[in-house]
């Protein structure tokens, strides 16, 4: 094969999901989005009812909703069982339910199978930007260009807000740093700067300028 992973993590609202997009876009690649497989694994799980603070349960029904990512850059899409969920993975209640679903090692080594099997689709073609918290630690450790986002929290909770339209800027603050603490914390697979990552705080640039800084590490291995 003769495709290009790009593995880029970080923590919550530092950017990752409009750089990598961007990214793609440029390079001609794929991007997968691997927030929103435990997204939608979270979605299903409050849809069935299955208590998300109780990781036996979750693991018991882990292997069960079928979860597929469509991974064009300029629309990317999530449907769960056929049902597309693109919207419905990004309320309140799955963003506040996502990280302890994304604890359970079950939900985690069932998720990591559907996106290796989506990179080496991509590398059958020129590849592939791949955004998480643990894509260049363990999903692709041999990704040749591995980034680490991370963005001041102030300012992520600034951005995420207007995006959302005004809601409550403390609040979604509150909100990224509980994420980031137990996404950190956590005992499998917890976000942390791979090795051979470059560490890029995105605060004091624009979107556009933070793409032109991928775009010229990839195009340097290339
Ligand atoms: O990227 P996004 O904010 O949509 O991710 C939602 C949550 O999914 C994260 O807070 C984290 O708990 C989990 N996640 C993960 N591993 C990944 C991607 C996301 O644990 N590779």
């Amino acid at each position: 094969t003769t495709g290009i992973v790009v593995a880029v993590d970080g923590t919550s609202g530092s950017g990752k999901s409009s750089t990598c997009r961007g990214v793609a876009v440029r390079l001609g690649l794929r991007y997968l989005d691997t927030g929103a497989m435990y997204r939608a694994m979270t979605w299903w799980m409050l849809e069935q009812g299955v208590d998300v603070h109780d990781p036996a349960a979750v693991a018991a029904r882990s292997g069960e909703p079928v979860i597929d990512s469509g991974t064009d850059p300029a629309g990317p899409t999530i449907h769960v069982d056929g049902h597309d969920v693109g919207a419905a993975i990004r309320t309140e209640q799955v963003t506040g339910s996502v990280s302890p679903v994304s604890t359970v090692p079950e939900v985690r080594t069932r998720l990591v199978e559907l996106q290796r099997a989506e990179i080496a689709a991509a590398l059958e073609g020129a590849g592939i930007v791949v955004e998480g918290r643990d894509i260049g630690s363990v999903v692709a450790p041999e990704a040749p260009v591995k980034l680490y986002l991370t963005a001041d929290p102030a300012a992520r909770a600034r951005r995420r807000a207007a995006e959302e339209g005004g809601t409550d800027v403390a609040a979604v603050e509150k909100s990224l740093r509980g994420r980031d603490e137990i996404d950190s914390g956590r005992a499998v697979s917890p976000l942390t700067m791979a090795e051979g990552a470059v560490h890029l705080d995105t605060t004091p640039y624009t979107l556009e300028e933070v793409v032109d800084l991928v775009v010229g590490l990839v195009e340097a291995v290339e």
